[in-house]
This record gives structure tokens, sequence and C-alpha cells, in this order.
């Protein structure tokens, strides 16, 4: 049986595990995994607290939306980095912190880099408010997690942001906060007073703390808590770049990314996209590295199936429009589990719908951001041969026990296009073409139909199996087609939540 050990060689000092699809792929398991048997440093370098790491230590769940999954084992000294391109909600960090110090965990290694980007309630309600006057007054709704995460990045851009180290200086933190509330003013005049209220009213903003009715935002409050933030983070706040690029090619690093390549801002499938480059590149970046100190990518993808949450379209989607109408709407758990137990919804109902309810109930597929069920479609060759573009082909199969039992497994491995000639440079497509190779423009992505190859499953429960030979036949043979239609080196596989039920190929 081969073991991790087995995938990397003495020379790899850097290893980056990233999700080559729309996020929630289980990136938590592995970074985890690989944290505890071979990282001595562990560092994010994208997104914000719209992430969701699920990690599993002593049969215990834990959740991170902003802390590396890696950090329960930092009582073996294993440093942990949350690195400058991320965006931090001081709020939730603290939150997180305070927990695991409550459970006992030091967090002596714990690392905040001083470049990293500062989310103000301003941002998470100039964020809730386009989402939700989006649809009425014509704009894009994004489906975003509400976590304020493009107006940070904006900001930034726009060279007005905050940073962490920003906290560190009193002075010029007040004299930054003035300034962006003079902007933020301006920008907010004409919206509906009360609908801003309803909005910081929300406990992630601390319960209307920071309204203010004369001037839309409380300036003192904000001031004030900020700091009370500033003086809990700043133990933890450093020069995480000029640090890692100290460490690289001697320590061993462990680059952990968030969200996927197909969120990623400049590769995925846009406009639905995050504001972050999830991909390798975007990641080495965020934690002041080069690409090319990385030795190994890991690119996760779910095995045989896909989910996304929000909105933009998914051309292999169970249940199409229906399923993404569905998807919508958080709170849906209870009833999915009361189709699935009736039997009305299963994982071979002949309702493509149905069957993606069946399989968003056995794989667990709901945000652990915002509780939105996972919309759920068949694995698009054309948008992984578009990931592997821009990065490499190893890759972790995660998931793969959930689909044990499901009669018919269908891969898409071309779109037919439907829609009105469209020019890619100098390419123009036009109705009925087929290709293979996916276009991240939304704008095209909508009028694909997806061409299936469809193989038979297997019915054994694989959750036991920790070698390759020892998978069913059939499964093999999709894992076998897979390499052959991409260059896919299906290099992990992962059959199950817990660390163990793993096999290496
Ligand atoms: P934002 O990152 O909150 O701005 O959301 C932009 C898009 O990215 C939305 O479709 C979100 O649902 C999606 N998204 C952001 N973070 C995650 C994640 O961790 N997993 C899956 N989807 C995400």
């Amino acid at each position: 049986m081969k073991t991790f050990n087995d995938l990397i060689t003495p020379e790899m000092k850097t290893i980056a595990v990233v999700c080559n699809q729309w996020g929630d792929t289980g990136k938590g398991k592995f970074v985890d995994y690989i944290a505890q048997h071979w990282a001595d440093i562990i560092a994010r370098g994208t997104g914000g607290d719209n992430a969701g790491h699920t990690v599993i230590l002593n049969d215990q769940e834990h959740i991170f939306h902003l802390l590396p999954s890696s950090i329960l084992h930092d009582k073996d000294g294993k440093i942990n980095i949350i690195g400058s391109g991320v965006v931090i909600y001081p709020k939730t960090l603290c939150d997180e912190i305070k927990l695991l110090l409550k459970k006992g965990f030091s967090l002596n290694n714990l690392q905040i880099s001083l470049r990293a980007k500062l989310t103000l309630p301003t941002h998470i309600l100039q964020d809730r408010l386009k989402e939700s006057l989006a649809g009425k007054e014509g704009g894009e709704k994004i489906g975003t997690t509400g976590k304020g995460i493009t107006p940070t990045y904006l900001n930034h851009v726009g060279r007005s942001g905050l940073i962490m180290n920003d906290l560190l200086n009193t002075n010029i933190f007040i004299e930054k906060i003035k300034k962006h509330l003079r902007e933020v003013r301006v920008s907010l005049k004409g919206y509906d007073l009360q609908l801003i209220r309803e909005i910081l009213n929300h406990d992630h903003l601390e319960n209307g703390i920071y309204f203010s009715e004369t001037d839309i935002i409380n300036e003192d409050t904000l001031i004030s808590q900020y700091l009370k933030y500033a003086k809990e983070l700043d133990p933890f706040i450093r020069d995480t770049d000029s640090f890692l690029r100290s460490m690289a090619g001697k320590k061993n690093i462990l680059l952990e990314g968030a969200q996927g390549h197909l969120l990623s801002i400049d590769y995925g499938t846009y406009p639905y996209v995050t504001s972050s480059d999830c991909t390798v590149p975007g990641l080495a970046k965020g934690v002041g590295l080069k690409e090319s100190c990385v030795d190994l990518e890991l690119g996760i993808i779910k095995g045989f199936c896909m989910s996304k949450v929000g909105e933009g379209p998914f051309p292999t989607e169970h249940g199409g429009k229906k399923s993404e109408e569905w998807c919508r709407k958080s709170g849906r758990k209870a009833l999915e589990r009361q189709l699935f137990s009736s039997g009305r919804a299963d994982i071979n109902s002949p309702d493509p719908f149905l069957q993606g309810i069946a399989i968003r109930v056995i794989g667990e597929e709901y945000g652990s951001t915002t509780g939105r069920p996972r919309r759920i479609g068949w694995l698009d060759l054309p948008l992984l041969r578009h990931a592997f573009k821009t990065s490499h082909k190893n890759l972790i199969l995660t998931k793969l026990d959930i689909l044990s039992g499901v009669k018919k497994i269908k891969v898409c491995y071309a779109y037919r296009y439907k829609g009105v000639i469209y020019r890619f440079g100098e390419k123009r497509i036009q109705k009925g073409d087929v290709l293979r190779t996916a276009i991240s423009d939304a704008n095209f992505l909508k009028d694909c139909e997806p061409l299936f190859k469809v193989f038979p499953g297997w019915e054994e429960d694989i959750s036991g199996v920790r070698d390759y030979q020892n998978l069913p036949l059939n499964l093999r043979k999709i894992l076998d087609y897979l390499t052959e239609e991409t260059g896919a080196k299906n290099k992990v596989i992962s059959v199950g939540p817990k660390p163990e039920q793993t096999i290496i190929v």
C-alpha cells in the first residue's frame, strides 16, 4: 500500500493544494493531512471568510473560515500563516481565535500578514446592498457569501484600502477610517436608510452597532471596536512575506488554496467568480512567494461530480434551471433529507433534479459558510481542460464514496454550442459546434449543452478500500477515461472524510 510519502521526494520543499472546480471539494482534509505529516509552515494566500474548511480531528468536526485548517496542529510547533493576499474581517478571526483558545489550543504559532487586507463593516454592507438590489435594479446577482470580499479588494485596488498594519498605528488607522467613511457616505447617498439599517442589524455585523441615523455609519463605534480588535490581533501581526521568502527552499511549506480555479477572478467563470485569484500563481503571490517556488501542485476535484454555490451557468447541473432556482434558498436541508428518506429523491431517480437532491444529501453538500444547498452536476471535462491550461494535472479526487450505488455515471466530455456566433479572439464559434475545452465566460457557457459518455457505476461500498487495485473495476475504468481525455494524473483518491480514508495511487 502506498503512503503519502510516495508522492513527495526529499527535494520538494513547497507544496500547494488548490481546487480545480468551484470550491468545496474537501481541501481541508488534505491540507490537514499534509500539514500533520509533512509541513513545517502552512500558509493561506487568498480569499477571506467566504471560505469554509471542515476538518475532522479526533472525531470532532471543526469549521474554519479564516484560520488555516492546520491550526489544530499548533502544538507540534508548526507555523500557520494568513498571508498578505487574504482579506480579514477581524470579528470572524477574533471569534475563531477565542473559540480555539477556549478549547485549549495555544495559537502560539499563528502569524497574520501585516499586508493582509482589512474588511470593514462598510464592505459587508456594500456587498449585501448590491446583492439585495441586484435583479430589482437590473444589476447582476452573483450569489456572494455576503462577507464583503469584493468591496474589500476593490478598496485595495482603488488605493484607499486598509491593511492589518494600519491597526498597529492608531493615528494612521483613524485618519484612514475617516477618509474611508467620507467616501462611503457619498457612495451610499440615495440608498434606502431602512434597508441599510436592516443589513447592519445582522449579527455578523454585530447587531446594528455600526448604524447611525444621521451619518449612516457611526464613526466612533467603528474606530473603538476596531481598536479593540487591534489589541487582540496585535500579537499575531508580522511581516510574513519576508518570513516565508527566508524559509522557501529550507523548510517544508504547504500553501493552502481557498475557493477554486473556476471561481478565480482571472481564470474563473466570469463574472460568477470571487475577487481573488484562487490558482497557484495567485496563491503563491498571496503569501509573498513566486510561483516557481512551488515544487508540487495538487489540484482537487470531486470524483465524477461537481458542485457550485451561487449564480451562474453550470452546464452539467442535475435538474438544470430547476435546481439553480431551488438552491438559491438556504434552509433546504431538513426537507431534502425527508425527500431522501422517504425515497422520493433517490440516487437513481430518473428525474435528474431528484437525483441531484439525493447526491446532495448523501454527500452533505451544504455550504459551510452560508448553509445554501450546493448545486450538483456531473464531472465536466471541458471545464477541467480549461483549468489544466493554467494548472498542473496532479489530481486529488474526493468524495468518490458518495456515488456508490449510482447505476449510471455520466461524464461530460464536450459541449455542443447552441447560441449565436461567439467570437473568442480569432476563433468564431457557431451554433452546432462541438467544443472540448470550455471558455470561462458565463455568456458563452450559458449556451453550452453537455455531451455525455455514460459509464456503468459500481455497487460496492468503497469507504473501507485503501488500495487502488481494490477499487471496483468500473470505477477504475472511469479514472482511466479521465486520464485519457485530459492527461490528468490521478494521484490521490479520497473515499471518506477521515484522514485514513485515502488511497495514494
Ligand atoms: P464572494 O466570494 O462572497 O464574493 O462570492 C462570489 C462567488 O464565489 C459566489 O458564487 C460564492 O458562492 C462563491 N464562493 C465564494 N467562496 C466560496 C467557497 O469557499 N466555496 C464555494 N463557493 C464560494
